[in-house]
């Protein structure tokens, strides 16, 4: 029976209204880790209900986690207990979102095992960076019927130099120098919001991170970290896919519950391709979109540059941008995926290795597509948003990976968006 289930959607109206949108996914995954590390009970609120963080809890579950309670956006958790340090991939899960698992049992267990983490289908996702900083701290890795095995009898503050900075890797070393005897600096770390998202929570612990202008963070390990309760931040990627929603639409909306400084490089594209982006106080946006805008280009880069996250859902906005625009997928080897779907629907796309020329179209047509990722699905929503007439994007299960009831947020904008059986579609 194929359970898998699509968004049938009545596109070519503009969305108005305003909608709030969730917690980060990429804080609530580290954010899980973090509570295995803290050996007490944890409370975190504004956490979105999406598939892949109840992938994560159903495996730190049978490590011997308690999920105490998560409703109504708040999580709790109680990691008092014996923990595995052994994870087990029991439900066929791609172990992205867990890779920061490895830090939190190194700094609680001194050991951890996890399946190879093997790619997705953006890229190879290596773990080499966080193998290398693990190590300089005393971890022994080795790679044993195709488990990662790494024992840290004692685990050693250092510095450590990160050659590219990898949220993860960032995230894994903050989590192991929190619990490690001395200081420990991390240079050329990741700068994105969720890495400051686990700090400030691992800091309401009892942990002792610092930011250190302009390498990185200094970190003072401490004997043991204690049980805290923490806001999660707003998904800066579900704001920014909602800001496009209203933008490829011409409508106009304000999109609340996410930081703007979290998302100016988003603010500073969509200004360029002539759409008005108001800041309103601490929280919100309000997008206008308007016809005929311009092209623009964008190259993806860590934090503060323009989020490889959301490079999906600008091509798809940028298909029909008066003029050609030029995106470079920097981050990512494979990030192209939604674009055989967008020329389906009539998007003018030509692709040389991380280089995607768009050419844009006066108008997309509606069709059935297949979402193949998160992002790209996503993509493949905006384009049904804008196409006249019925589109169908089918594996919706990709999207709901990452956004919790997208359909739900984009009604509420005024968009006709119904979650359907694949049979019946
Ligand atoms: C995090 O992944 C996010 N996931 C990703 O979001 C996001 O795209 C990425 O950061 C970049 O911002 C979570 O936070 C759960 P990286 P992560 O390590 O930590 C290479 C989404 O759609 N690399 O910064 O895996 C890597 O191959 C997801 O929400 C190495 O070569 O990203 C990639 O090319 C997708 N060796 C680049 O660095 C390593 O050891 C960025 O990876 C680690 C990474």
């Amino acid at each position: 029976m194929n359970t898998d289930q699509s968004f049938l959607i009545e596109g070519g109206m503009p969305l108005h209204g305003t909608v709030r949108c969730s917690g980060a996914k990429n804080s609530i995954l580290p954010l899980v880790a973090a509570a295995i590390a803290v050996r007490d009970v944890v409370t975190f609120q504004n956490v979105a209900d999406i598939s892949d963080l109840r992938s994560l809890l159903a495996l730190v579950e049978t490590m011997g986690v308690k999920i105490v309670s998560f409703e109504g956006g708040e999580l709790t958790l109680d990691s008092r207990g014996p923990v595995e340090p052994r994870v087990e991939n029991t439900n066929g899960y791609s172990l992205r979102g867990t890779q920061t698992l490895v830090g939190a049992l190194l700094a609680r267990e001194r050991r951890a095992m996890l399946p190879s983490l093997g790619g997705c289908s953006i890229g190879a996702r290596p773990i080499d960076l966080h193998i290398k900083g693990l190590r300089a701290m005393g971890t022994h890795f080795e790679w044993k019927e195709g488990y990662l095995i790494g024992q840290a009898p004692s685990l050693k503050a250092c510095d450590v130099y990160l050659d590219f900075p990898s949220v993860g890797a960032t995230e894994n070393l903050l989590l192991a120098a929190a619990l490690a005897e001395g200081t420990t600096r991390v240079f050329n770390a990741a700068q994105e919001p969720e890495v400051y998202d686990l700090i400030s929570f691992l800091n309401k612990a009892g942990a002792r991170i610092v930011p250190v202008f302009p390498f990185g963070f200094r970190v003072e390990g401490v004997g043991e970290l204690h049980g805290a309760s923490h806001r999660v931040i707003g998904d800066r990627i579900e704001a920014s896919t909602l800001m496009m929603a209203v933008a490829i639409t011409q409508g106009e909306a304000r999109i609340a519950g996410v930081d703007a400084r979290h998302i100016w490089s988003i603010i500073a594209k969509l200004r360029e391709t002539g759409a008005v982006v108001e800041v309103e106080g601490d929280d919100a946006v309000i997008v206008k979109g308007v016809t005929g805008y311009r092209s623009t280009d964008v190259r993806t880069l860590t934090f503060p540059g323009f989020p490889t996250d959301a490079q999906p859902q600008m091509m798809a906005y940028l298909t029909l941008a008066k003029g050609n625009s030029v995106i470079v997928e920097s981050i990512f080897e494979n990030r192209f995926g939604a674009i055989l779907e967008l020329e389906r629907m009539g998007a003018r796309i030509k692709v040389t290795e991380e280089t995607a020329i768009i050419e844009g179209v006066d108008a997309l047509n509606s069709a059935t597509v297949q979402a193949k990722d998160l992002r790209g699905g996503a993509a493949l929503i905006l384009a049904g948003l804008a196409a006249a007439g019925s589109t169908t994007v089918k594996s919706i299960h990709h999207v709901d990976r990452g956004y919790e009831a997208l359909e739900a947020k984009l009604a509420q904008l005024g968009a006709r968006v119904t979650r359907v059986n694949q049979m019946e579609a």
